[in-house]
């Protein structure tokens, strides 16, 4: 790939669960177009994404989606330096549809093609963001599927100190959502609510995984839905959301700065959907303040699922010389840092 002053353009491709997107990012840190086609409308009467569902509205809405990211950017594929898909971990059929176009393209247009992790992109959304980032850092990931905290001592260079042992953090405040009868996806329904709640309503529990960092929140959970079961009627909804969102604040919040302090680093970054959350930004940032700790963490949009995130890893990828080929598979499930595929 052409050096730094050539400003290079990189398409990202996104399938892993239920956002069709792609986009178009200069030089990893400069968004032109990111389109983002949500299916949540098809899957919400479901309470939840049914996967044949997704892989289907992937296969209709792939094609025009790039196409569209490249007008949006009055680009075309001859514009176009390198591509990055996403191809693991999520939902098998969903994945396999961004990883057969990405595919297609690269070998249509001639373009190299880098895989990409779907956390990585998730953790280099905050390259977008204009934020000084300087390694050796930690980053906490957070989505539906994990919660992470992932030491960084430079681009590509994943430690994993801390994941969940049950359910992710987004995984709970969809879940307790449902209960609550509130709809999915949870956590953006939670966020609002518990902004007119009250934290200390309801003592619900923080668990504690022995002396690691790891996280478990489906104690919580089955807490929160008994309590709504039994006597949700007689307290505020607001409440209930606002005492269920502290819990996995205070614990995030924790298991972050233990490992900041573990590590010994001056960086703390956010990503992933429930990163989006604005108690959660709050007290990070807040704690990150108290113990001169920079923190970053990009806007809502670059936090759930989109394709720039995905631009801007690849973009860092290529430049280390990586390279999928045509033969890229995809995977379910796989670990962050796990060797490049
Ligand atoms: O990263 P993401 O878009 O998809 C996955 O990789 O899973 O994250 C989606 C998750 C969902 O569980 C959703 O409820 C949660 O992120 N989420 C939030 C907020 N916005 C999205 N959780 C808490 N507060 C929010 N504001
Ligand atoms: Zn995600």
């Amino acid at each position: 790939m052409a050096e730094r002053a050539v400003r290079v353009k990189v398409l990202g491709i996104e399938t892993s669960c239920d956002e069709t997107s792609a986009a178009v990012v200069e030089n990893g840190d400069c968004i032109i177009s990111n389109v983002i086609a949500s299916q949540i409308d098809i899957h919400s009467k479901y309470g939840g994404v049914v996967p044949e569902v997704a892989s289907r509205r992937h296969v209709e809405l792939i094609l025009p989606v790039v196409q569209e990211a490249l007008d949006q950017a009055g680009l075309t594929f001859a514009d176009i330096g390198c591509i990055g898909a996403i191809n693991r971990p999520g939902l098998i059929g969903a994945l396999i549809v961004g990883a057969a176009a990405a595919k297609t393209i690269a070998y249509g247009a001639d373009i190299p093609l880098v895989a990409l992790h779907h956390l990585e992109a998730h953790i280099y959304a905050n390259f977008l963001t204009n934020a000084h980032i300087e390694f050796p850092l930690i980053c906490l990931v957070v989505s539906g599927g994990h919660s992470d905290i992932v030491y960084m001592t430079g681009h590509g260079q994943y430690q994993i100190l801390a994941r969940t042992r049950d359910d992710a953090a987004g995984e709970a405040f969809d879940k307790c959502a449902r209960a609550l009868g509130l709809g999915y996806p949870g956590g953006p329904v939670i966020d609002k609510l518990a902004g007119s709640g009250d934290t200390n309503a309801v003592d619900f529990p923080r668990a504690k995984v022995g002396d690691t960092l790891d996280f478990s929140f489906s104690g919580l959970k089955t807490a929160v839905i008994r309590y709504a079961q039994n006597t949700g009627t007689q307290t505020r909804i607001e409440d209930i959301a606002a005492s269920f969102q502290q819990a996995v604040v205070d614990v995030l919040t924790d298991h972050t700065f233990r490992a900041v302090e573990q590590t010994g680093v001056r960086q703390v970054l956010m990503a992933g959907g429930v990163a989006a959350n604005s108690s959660l930004q709050a007290a990070i940032k807040s704690r990150g303040s108290e113990l001169g700790i920079s923190v970053n963490a990009p806007p809502p949009v670059l936090c759930t699922d989109n394709a720039a995130m995905a631009a801007s890893a690849a973009y860092y990828a290529c430049r280390r010389g990586e390279n999928a080929g045509l033969d890229m598979d995809c995977f379910a499930s796989e670990p962050l840092g796990s060797a490049q595929r």
